[in-house]
């Protein structure tokens, strides 16, 4: 579970997100959505510290995070973000195992448990464990990414934008590869996007955010027939015309 409360955040003058109230529930998928500069990214490094809320609180399960152990806090998330951000002098099972590698673990479960999810998110072993990430797409340097996030097995996903850069086709794929792994894993997942139509896929919930604060939470049903304000059904009507 993660939940925001009254969490705030200010940039001298600016505020980046006004105090938030958000709650994702265990197993739950929820897709943050809004304009560029609206707060989201914002919203998500709050979870695992790279942001510290200039008040309120975040919490992870029964853990304040803005108090937590910061080794244990980011062992028990997975973080992607847009573009991989994958090593490139690296292979791709010495970026899955990077993070295994600094915990002390043996070079062997390192390597098993790489190739674990290498085929966990649909990338056979034998052909990928050795590339470097320049010899992969776009697609599958995100796989990659995604595996590297699930190398702790954590109970949370903090997920930027993981297929904004990505070719429709492509994206479609890592859409289906997404949910199975959903159905699968049942991780406790907040995702970042710009697309509604990505969000009403992939999200059991979304959550608008303008300006810095939430503007209404609720399923795609509730967005459609339930807009909350006028703002909510120009956004939801200029993006799907777009399809
Ligand atoms: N380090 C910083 N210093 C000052 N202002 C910042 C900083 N980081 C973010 N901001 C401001 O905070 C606001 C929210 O930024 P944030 O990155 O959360 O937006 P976003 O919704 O993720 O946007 P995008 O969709 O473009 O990624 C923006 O106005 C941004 O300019
Ligand atoms: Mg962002």
């Amino acid at each position: 579970m993660i939940e925001f409360r009254q969490a705030r955040k200010e940039y001298g003058d600016v505020v980046a997100l006004e105090g938030l109230d958000l709650r994702v529930e265990s197993g739950e998928t929820v897709c943050l959505i809004g304009t560029s500069g609206s707060g989201k990214t914002t919203a998500l490094k709050m979870v695992n510290r790279l942001i510290e809320p200039t008040s309120g609180s975040i919490f992870v399960g029964d853990v304040d995070a803005t108090k937590a152990d910061l080794t244990e806090l980011r062992r028990s998330i997975g973080y992607v973000i847009q573009r991989g951000g994958l090593f490139p002098h690296m292979t791709v099972a010495g970026n899955i195992g990077l993070l295994c590698k600094l915990e002390g673990w043996e070079k062997r479960r390192i390597r098993e448990r790489a190739r674990e999810l290498l085929e966990l998110v649909d990338l056979p072993p034998d052909e990928f464990a050795d590339r470097m990430p320049s010899e992969l797409s776009g697609g599958q340097q995100q796989r990659v990414s995604i595996a590297r996030a699930l190398a702790f097995d954590p109970e949370i996903m903090l997920m930027d934008e993981p297929f904004g850069a990505l070719d429709p086709i492509t994206k479609t794929e890592l859409h289906k590869e997404f949910i199975d792994l959903k159905d699968k894993l049942h991780k406790t997942t907040l995702l970042v996007t710009h697309d509604l139509a990505e969000a009403f896929k992939l999200g059991d919930r979304i959550a608008l955010l303008h300006k810095g604060k939430l503007i209404q939470t609720g399923t795609e049903e509730d967005f459609l027939e339930r807009p909350a304000t006028e703002f909510v059904e120009h956004f939801v009507g200029s993006q799907l015309s777009e399809l």
